[in-house]
């Protein structure tokens, strides 16, 4: 429609609207002018390896060694590689509904079976350490955890973090911690890694993280965690036969991300906060829509069964792929329709993008659901 030459307003991205800050983009081009274009290690560059231990003592208080350490071209990639590397068929995989599009097909790619949890707004989209008691059995592999959430920018407590980490030691299974927006958190809440939670806790996590959504580099796809070492190896095994090393530049990128100055992540989460609260705001308006506050990350995530049954304007309005249709037809506003989540009452707003291009968003959408 774009290419159309059509006015579309875009709540799709899962990605920051801010260009790759200029010293990490100098990096970058340093990097090439030195001729660093060779293949590297497969599991990355010891400097980037070296910065990223750093990274977990400085912002999680958790110490690893290099040999707990890869870096895989993105947070998806990492994900993907744990899954391959743990997972036999049969195993089991919990995760909360609604979930990141790619955990479920990630572990269906491993063999595994998803073993998928309701998690209402009432429980904030987080799963309880009882529902994952009530779920594990014998073929329990792991359990993913994301928080901040995509899609529903929802975290979870520290408390509930705790819970999650004696059923893990009690029943070893792996966790696998989501961490990704870690640094894009609001109203003063404070992130805590799930391995934070004791060294038995830490013994049986992957701690997965990135560069893409805190320095807004989701194209140079660097990506890592730290975790047990024998898996982390098996990781490296599988990443040389199928990917081998990250790209070179984008390594050196990410260590200047992430040992470079952190303004610019601050600057970033400043405007997100803003846009937060405006698209709040706008929604707060709109009658038949509710939503839970998004404390993390860049999504609202509301629900609008209450307008499914309508037929508005010749469209029968009666799941959220009828009403992303109607919403991109007929208000030529873009956003994610909530089934491919799991969660068919919903649509993902990313309020990665300007306040005026949320304020021209919500124009339209009050328009076509009030009138
Ligand atoms: C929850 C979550 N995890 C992981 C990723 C992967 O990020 P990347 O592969 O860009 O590092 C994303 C990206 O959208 C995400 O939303």
């Amino acid at each position: 429609m774009i290419a159309d030459g059509l006015d579309v307003v875009k709540f799709g991205a899962g990605e920051p609207d801010f260009d790759t800050p200029d010293h990490i983009k100098d990096a970058a081009v340093e990097a090439l002018n030195q001729g660093l274009t060779k293949y590297t290690p497969v599991s990355g560059i010891v400097g980037l390896k070296e910065a990223i231990v750093d990274k977990f003592q400085r912002d999680n208080s958790l110490s690893y060694d290099q040999g707990q350490v890869i870096v895989s071209c993105g947070a998806k990639h990492t994900i993907y590689n744990i899954l391959q590397a743990i997972c036999n068929p049969g195993d089991e995989v919990i995760f909360a509904a609604p979930y990141w599009v790619s955990y479920i097909e990630m572990v269906k790619l491993a063999d595994a079976t998803p073993i998928v949890l309701q998690a209402t707004p009432e429980q904030n989209f987080c799963l309880t350490p009882s529902q994952i008691e009530a779920a594990v059995t014998a073929n329990t592999k792991a359990v993913i955890i994301g928080s901040p959430s995509n899609p529903t920018g929802t975290t979870y407590d520290a408390n509930s973090l705790r819970q999650i980490g004696e059923l893990a030691v009690k029943n070893q299974f792996y966790l696998i911690s989501d961490e990704i927006y870690e640094a894009l958190l609001y109203d003063g809440v404070q992130h805590q890694s799930l391995a934070s939670f004791g060294e038995k806790v830490k013994a049986i996590t992957f701690v997965v993280n990135g560069v893409s959504k805190a320095y807004s580099m989701t194209g140079w796809r660097i990506g890592y965690t730290a975790g047990p070492e024998d898996a982390i190896k098996a990781m490296s095994k599988i990443q040389s036969h199928s990917t081998s090393n990250p790209t070179s530049i984008a390594q050196s990128a990410a260590l200047a991300a992430i040992s470079g100055p952190q303004e610019p992540v601050a600057e970033m989460l400043n405007a997100f906060q803003k846009r937060r609260n405006l698209i709040c705001q706008r929604f707060d308006d709109i009658d038949g829509v509710e939503y839970v506050k998004p404390q993390g990350a860049f999504y609202l995530f509301p629900d609008f069964s209450a307008h499914y049954g309508r037929t508005i304007n010749g469209y029968s309005i009666n799941s959220s792929q009828d009403l992303a249709t109607y919403l991109l037809d007929d208000a030529k506003v873009g956003a994610v329709p909530g089934d491919g989540f799991g969660a068919d009452n919903h649509m993902r707003f990313s309020f990665a993008t300007s306040e005026t291009e949320i304020n021209r968003g919500l124009d339209r959408i009050e328009k076509a659901l009030i009138g």
